[in-house]
């Protein structure tokens, strides 16, 4: 072979400039450094050529298609890296994520109102030193009842009161039973709390069939209807926030003697006289009194030894008091505009 002759080097050169600039896809890149530096390539092959020329000849021409394979290599590598950032591009378009758009909303839920009640007066009571117990929702006539010293002709066993079930099951009225079941299992000191649903065969603006109520209950030696006042007095301070006027009405419970109905000044027009307290300036907010020795001993306390105090408060009654809402219905119809009211309470 003679000398490289220029035109053939131009022509590899402008067919290969031709080819990567037409090249798409890196794998037409390839399709490109096969062609000129595969084993058969059009490099490759003036490379194989050297040999058979004379030394002086082989310089010359060596550098020429030295020349050519780096600039024909620079040409690759500036292909390739633009392929590889377009490639990035479409990628990220796939990916495209405009942070500029308004986020979606996703609404929180929050505390039903009777569940917000119920949980301020527990705290109030664990803060006393109430402990908290639960008993069933299904009960029997014996803990709902009897042990509670409420006779067989007592007007609360009437059928409109109690939901009754077959085999002398009920649903609790009350939740004065878990009393008695909390003294079966614990000694005295007993200083408990025991929240929970309660039912009665009862429908109006002030009653639902299915209602909350948080009974205490405390038996120790000497215990007075003293600590009873104190303690009752503190929680309706703390529940209501401000010192707020009380008044211990007697009462009766076939479970505690003495007994008593405890009212409030009315929240509403403090003690004026308004529709909410129907002119009284009072409202009754609970029941309570000094338990019965008969139900002591039924819950295996000797009542010679000892003394306690019972209370039970209606938790919807306090939600409606502190709420100032004044159908309970309100809130079991699930209505979100009435409960979003209460979601930052
Ligand atoms: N169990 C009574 C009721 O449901 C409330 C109460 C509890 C009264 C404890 C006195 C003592 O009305």
């Amino acid at each position: 072979m003679a000398l490289l002759d220029d035109l053939q080097l131009k022509t590899i050169l402008a067919s290969a400039q031709e080819a990567i600039a037409k090249a798409n896809s890196l794998a037409e890149l390839t399709h490109c450094r096969v062609t000129y530096f595969g084993k058969k390539g059009h490099v490759t092959l003036l490379l194989k050529q050297l040999g058979s020329l004379s030394p002086d000849e082989r310089k010359v021409a060596g550098k020429q298609i030295n020349d050519l394979k780096q600039e024909l290599e620079q040409l690759l590598e500036d292909k390739k890296n633009t392929l590889e950032i377009s490639l990035g591009d479409t990628e990220l378009k796939k990916t495209y994520l405009d942070i500029t758009l308004p986020g979606r909303q996703s609404s929180v839920g929050s505390l039903h109102p009777i569940t917000h009640t119920k949980h301020k007066i527990i705290n109030i009571f664990e803060k006393l030193g109430f402990v908290i117990s639960e008993g069933p929702e299904i009960e029997n006539e014996f803990y709902n009842f009897e042990a509670l010293n409420i006779g067989p002709n007592h007007p609360a066993r009437a059928m409109q009161d109690t939901f009754y079930f077959a085999n002398q099951l009920l649903l609790r009225t009350h939740t004065s039973p878990v009393q008695i079941r909390y003294m079966q299992e614990n000694p005295p000191p007993i200083k408990m709390l025991a929240p929970g649903r309660v039912y009665r065969c009862d429908f109006d603006v002030t009653h639902t069939p299915m209602f909350h109520q948080v009974e205490g209950l405390l038996v120790d030696k000497n215990c007075t209807f003293g600590d009873l006042k104190y303690i009752l007095n503190l929680f309706l301070s703390h529940f209501f926030e401000k010192d707020i006027p009380t008044r211990f009405r007697a009462s009766y419970f076939p479970f505690t003697e003495p007994s008593a109905e405890v009212d409030i000044q009315c929240v509403q027009c403090q003690g004026a006289g308004c529709r909410i307290c129907k002119q009284t300036g009072w409202l009754e907010v609970m029941g309570c009194g000094m338990v019965h020795p008969k139900v002591l001993e039924n819950g295996g306390i000797n009542p010679e030894a000892y003394t306690g105090y019972a209370f039970g408060m209606g938790v919807e009654r306090f939600a409606m008091l502190d709420y100032s809402v004044d159908d309970i219905r309100l809130f079991y119809e699930n209505d979100v505009r009435l409960l979003k009211q209460f979601s930052g309470v």
